[in-house]
């Protein structure tokens, strides 16, 4: 294992998490990766670390290049353990070398390390730092995602270290982009942001905002590949993504107990399909809420549907309700249906969260007592029809 230069005198000494399938209930089907960055200046400073049982593959890495008792700096831009995890090993060997954070980052690295002995110090936003022939410069990026987000900035390589922003949970022979299948690593950037980032869009717009100013050719982020060639692209659609932007698309999530609710979702299939909305259908008993999100991320239509089990709606999709509830996505319109035996309870639930939400609800829920018939079944197409209608009416409006 070797470091990867990436430019001249910095190099990639990150870790690769083959077999990783669940970060903190998120699924990660392709594994993922934690990328740290090592300049070989007149100091050396190792820009992130990874997750401690990766510890020795960076080491490894870094020992490849140099020796990491002589690392003088070490940025931390995100507490998170998946890059701080190995910060006490590289001390254990670098016990003088200052470590760079923001002022939130000094905060959380006291809370979760006895940093007593270390040369910790908060470096301001903005702040530059020279390395001897180059300099880092220090952003804070705070909730892009927790308080403490920062990104560092190297000018004379043009690259842009902004930590969590523009990653992706996936693990792949090569480390760049323009080396990667360019379709797979876009969708895992938006699964990323669709389950990580999507509650902080203000506050991406303001890091966008920040960083856009930068020169930069290269972004280095801390999960995933570096962005060489499609650095545009990634900071476009994060744009897209923080003004929850959507597109003429349609998810059907649902579950059902004994096929009812299963019919509805089926009908609302075909309505969508009627009406020329592409739509994707979702049984919660077969996928994972983090891949719905990622469905959810660019669809302007997000309709619900459940039975009422006990009172309220089925567990699988309360589970995916307080996912969505945390993650809070903007601007949809959303419709909800289901069934019931004796008691219509659950669409009230599920209809209630999605208000909070702020979302549009204009066609009422639609619930159907024990078995829907074929007049139910064309009754929720027409409601979904009309759904569709509306939009496509308010478009004409506001173009005329
Ligand atoms: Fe990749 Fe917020 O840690």
């Amino acid at each position: 294992m070797k470091a990867i230069p990436i430019k001249p005198d910095l190099y990639w000494v990150g870790a690769k998490d083959w077999n990783l399938r669940d970060f903190h209930g998120y699924k990660t089907q392709r594994g993922s990766t934690y990328n740290a960055f090592l300049l070989l200046d007149e100091k050396v400073v190792l820009i992130d670390t990874v997750k401690s049982y990766l510890c020795e593959e960076m080491m490894t890495r870094i020992r490849s290049v140099v020796d990491p008792a002589k690392i003088d700096m070490i940025v931390s831009n995100h507490v998170e353990m998946d890059h701080s995890g190995s910060l006490e090993a590289v001390l254990h060997l670098a016990p003088a070398a200052e470590v760079l954070t923001s002022v939130h980052g000094e905060k959380g690295l006291q809370a979760h390390f006895n940093t007593s002995g270390w040369n910790l110090r908060a470096v301001g936003n903005g702040e530059e730092r020279s390395t001897g022939r180059k300099s880092l410069a220090f952003f804070h990026i705070p909730l892009v995602h927790w308080p403490d987000s920062m990104a560092t900035y190297i000018p004379a390589d043009k690259v842009l270290l902004p930590n969590d922003a523009f990653g992706q949970h996936i693990a792949l022979g090569s480390i760049f982009d323009h080396e990667s299948p360019l379709d797979v690593v876009m969708q895992e950037a938006a699964k990323y942001y669709a389950n990580i980032v999507y509650p902080y869009g203000s506050q991406v717009e303001k890091a966008l905002a920040a960083l856009q100013g930068l020169d930069f050719n290269l972004i280095g982020p801390s999960h995933g590949i570096i962005w060489r060639r499609h650095h545009q692209l990634i900071m476009e659609k994060y744009k897209q993504w923080a003004r929850h932007d959507h597109e003429e698309k349609a998810v059907v999530v649902y579950d059902t107990m004994w096929g009812s609710t299963e019919t509805l979702a089926q009908a609302a299939q075909a309505a969508f399909e009627d009406q020329g909305v592409p739509v994707i259908v979702r049984s919660l008993k077969h996928s994972h809420i983090s891949d719905v999100m990622t469905d959810v991320l660019e669809a302007r239509y997000v309709v619900l549907g459940t039975p009422t089990l006990n009172n309220g709606m089925l567990p699988t999709l309360g589970a995916f309700m307080t996912y969505l509830k945390g993650l809070k996505p903007q601007r949809k319109t959303g419709f909800v249906f289901g069934s019931y035996g004796w008691n219509p309870q659950a669409l009230k639930e599920v209809e209630e969260i999605l208000r909070g939400l702020g979302w549009e609800l204009p066609e009422p829920a639609f619930n159907v007592k024990y078995r829907p018939q074929a007049g139910d079944v064309q009754k929720l197409k027409a409601a979904v029809a009309a759904l569709c209608r509306r939009q496509t009416n308010e478009k004409k409006g506001e173009q005329a």
